[in-house]
């Protein structure tokens, strides 16, 4: 099938590059010029394992094609993919200026009629907005032509992507048109073989059902947040907690890891717009909002530990940081734990000796060239003149280190651990003061 996908991000590449790999003939538009001619010679503009070869092999095959020109993507496609961003507006709302700019596009050029698919994460609403638009923009050119907008959340995770996309556990598609819904299946068939992965609902569903996942997901989270502080407060261990209820199948054992905070490009931005969509219709969504109130403040919590731990007296201090992106496997940096830590400890005076697997370059983007951020080339040179380390991301490669290096190394033998990689049984007895998350010591 014929298919254009605007925005050439982590969603829209991804997406792209698998539906190409199946045999779909796939035009990819973004307004970024420098991203779509990197991608011409190669180039990908994000870390995702398994997605150069994918996006390689398909683009020389033709199948993928990436460019600015909008008006030769709307030609192109049957199905007319949204894959833009949703950041916060000022309020934390969803802001749909990008996903409308995408709308119009397609309304300025089509011809024929088209699927138009809410690809992006939109609040219950958008797709009639964006009808919406497109009928406005097609009354004002003075033509009538069929189509309908269709929405098909996302639910691939970020450093599993390619995986996820090309196995789904489930494909939501929100429609109330049989011939919409029937292009959809057509699409969707080489990844509905094994066994029926389609919900077919009705739009407003299919918009709700991404962020109550999300939401969901956060609030687990939350959860066991909430949790492991408490066991620290109670001198209890949360990974012995952990256990105990994951074995339950009613709880399971998934997400349910206390740690520094969510971060990434969904979750805080996705349970905030939950939030201000439930204001808007008169309901409080006092569970939503606390779920974002406990995230907060766990995001503060590895720099209370730093600070509490050398008194507050921070200045001049070095700190070695393990982790930067907000998960493993990915170099996302958007709202990631990392970045509340590194911007308290410049506050206080820090210096931040950081190394991260993928995210060196992105860190380097956001924070630019600082005399308090030096970028290590190995986790074992962020430790070098360091008084202390902290662990943020929870990356393969920082879960079995030399812990007689890290205690000869450090100026004073502590590790703050936000991801609870480590047992302080182990390092105690070493001499190696551990401070992690709910393990039934506070350093306050
Ligand atoms: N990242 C995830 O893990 C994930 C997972 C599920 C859903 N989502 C949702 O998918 C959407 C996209 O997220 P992302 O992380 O891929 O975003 P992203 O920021 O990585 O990519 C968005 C791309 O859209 C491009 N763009 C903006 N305006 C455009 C326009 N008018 N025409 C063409 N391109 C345009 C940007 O240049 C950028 O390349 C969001 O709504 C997000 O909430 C993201």
């Amino acid at each position: 099938m014929k298919v254009a996908v605007f925005g050439i991000g982590y969603v829209g590449l991804v997406q792209a590059a698998v539906l190409a790999e199946v045999g779909h003939e796939v035009v990819c538009v973004d307004v970024n010029a420098e991203r779509v001619e990197n991608l011409k010679k190669g180039i990908i503009p994000i870390y995702e394992p398994g997605l150069t070869p994918l996006v390689e092999r398909n683009y020389e095959a033709g199948r993928l094609q990436f460019t600015t020109d909008a008006e030769l993507g709307v030609k192109h496609g049957k199905i007319q993919f949204i894959a833009v961003g949703t950041p916060p507006d000022e309020d934390g709302s969803a802001d749909l200026q990008y996903v409308l700019a995408v709308a119009k596009t397609i309304a300025t050029y089509m011809e024929s009629p088209k699927i138009i698919v809410d690809k992006s994460t939109v609040p219950v609403g958008t797709a009639d907005k964006v009808a919406e638009c497109i009928a406005a923009v097609l009354k004002a050119r003075g033509v009538s032509l069929d189509f309908d907008v269709v929405s098909n959340p996302e639910f691939l995770k970020e450093g599993a992507a390619v995986a996820d996309c090309q196995r789904p556990d489930r494909i939501v598609i929100g429609t109330d048109s049989a011939i919409a819904e029937s292009k959809m299946r057509e699409l969707y068939a080489p990844f509905n073989r094994n066994h029926e992965k389609l919900i077919v609902m009705d739009v407003r569903s299919a918009e709700l059902t991404k962020y109550a996942a999300n939401c969901m997901l956060a609030t687990k989270i939350s959860f066991m947040n909430e949790m492991a502080n408490l066991a620290e407060k109670l001198g209890a261990d949360i990974e012995k907690v952990r256990l105990g209820i994951g074995s339950d199948p009613r709880i399971g054992y998934h997400f349910i890891y206390p740690g520094c905070g969510y971060g990434g490009s969904c979750f805080p931005k996705d349970v905030q717009a939950l939030v201000r969509t439930a204001e808007k219709v008169g309901y409080t969504p006092e569970l939503l909002r606390s779920v974002e109130a406990v995230n907060g403040r766990q995001k503060e919590k590895l720099f209370s530990h730093v600070q509490s731990y050398f008194n507050g007296d921070l200045a001049g201090k070095r700190i070695a940081l393990w982790g930067l992106s907000f998960k493993p496997n990915t170099d996302d940096m958007r709202d990631a734990s990392s970045r509340v830590l590194m911007e308290n400890l410049w506050a206080a005076g820090a210096i931040v000796q950081a190394y991260d697997p993928e995210a060196m370059n992105e860190t380097q983007r956001i924070y630019g060239t600082r005399a308090d951020l030096n970028l290590m080339g190995t986790k074992e040179s962020a430790l070098n003149g360091a008084d202390a380390l902290v662990v943020c991301t929870e990356w393969n490669a920082f879960k079995a280190p030399d812990f007689d290096l890290i205690k000869e190394t450090l100026s004073h033998a502590v590790i703050f651990d936000g991801r609870n990689l480590y047992d302080p049984a182990i390092l105690e007895p070493q001499g190696i003061a551990y401070y992690g998350i709910g393990r039934g010591r506070s350093v306050e």
